[in-house]
């Protein structure tokens, strides 16, 4: 499994924003997109202005991974604003079968999300329908949280059945992804690591990919 970094911008410096993601840009292969609704999270974040905006600086795919309450309202207008996969939780759709579909008929990817406290059960009859299976490994709504390494169980839970079922989906994972925590999640069977802090709380926000990296091909 190729190991891909994902760079969260939440915590980014959103005066330079294009410049950040330009910088990034060349050494990873996508973004991720977090968008917040003050309401399943008790944050805000950004939404399609911003998303539209960082389409011009880049051709990576967005995957967009949606804290919010109503998230099929947004498929449509992500898309229209340059998303490529949008993720939704399991929380707030136990039956994602009509997002999905509504996901695919706007040319969008789908992806499911599960919070720390989600067993990998909620979303097991659904994985067939993601490309992105999202494993919290903090519990949403804010950049800069502790990795729980309760959850590293459930991850292996779900690179088991991705594997025996010979799906290809990814298996993402965020929250707290760190040089040192990158390894565990490895082990555990993530191809994708989300890092928003660790990239963009570096005074070098391309030797710190360079870093998380070596430190997750170290497991190999
Ligand atoms: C948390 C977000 C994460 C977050 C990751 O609610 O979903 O994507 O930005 O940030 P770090 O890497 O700082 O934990
Ligand atoms: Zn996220």
């Amino acid at each position: 499994m190729p190991i891909s970094i994902s760079p969260s911008i939440l915590n980014a410096d959103f005066t330079r924003l294009g410049e950040q993601v330009s910088l990034v840009a060349p050494h990873v292969d996508r973004f991720h997109l977090d968008v917040m609704d003050g309401h399943f999270v008790p944050n805000l974040s950004f939404g399609m202005p911003v998303i539209e905006s960082l389409r011009t600086v880049t051709d990576l795919p967005f995957n967009c991974h949606l804290m919010v309450t109503n998230p099929v309202s947004l498929f449509g207008p992500l898309a229209d604003a340059g998303a490529t996969t949008v993720s939704i939780h399991i929380e707030v759709h136990p039956d994602p079968s009509v997002p999905a579909a509504t996901a695919r008929d706007l040319g969008l990817g789908f992806g499911l999300v599960l919070n720390p406290a989600t067993p990998f059960e909620a979303v097991e009859p659904f994985v067939r329908l993601c490309d992105v299976l999202l494993v919290m490994s903090v519990v949403p709504g804010f950049g800069g949280q502790s990795f729980i390494p309760d959850v590293l169980p459930k991850l292996e839970a779900a690179r088991k059945f991705i594997d025996s079922s010979g799906l290809v989906t990814d298996i993402e994972m965020d929250g707290g992804i760190t040089p040192e925590t990158i390894g565990m999640a490895r082990r555990a069977g993530a191809d994708v690591f989300v890092a928003g802090t660790a990239i963009f709380g570096s005074p070098d926000p391309v030797d710190a990919i360079a870093r998380l990296r070596a430190a997750a091909e170290a497991e190999e």
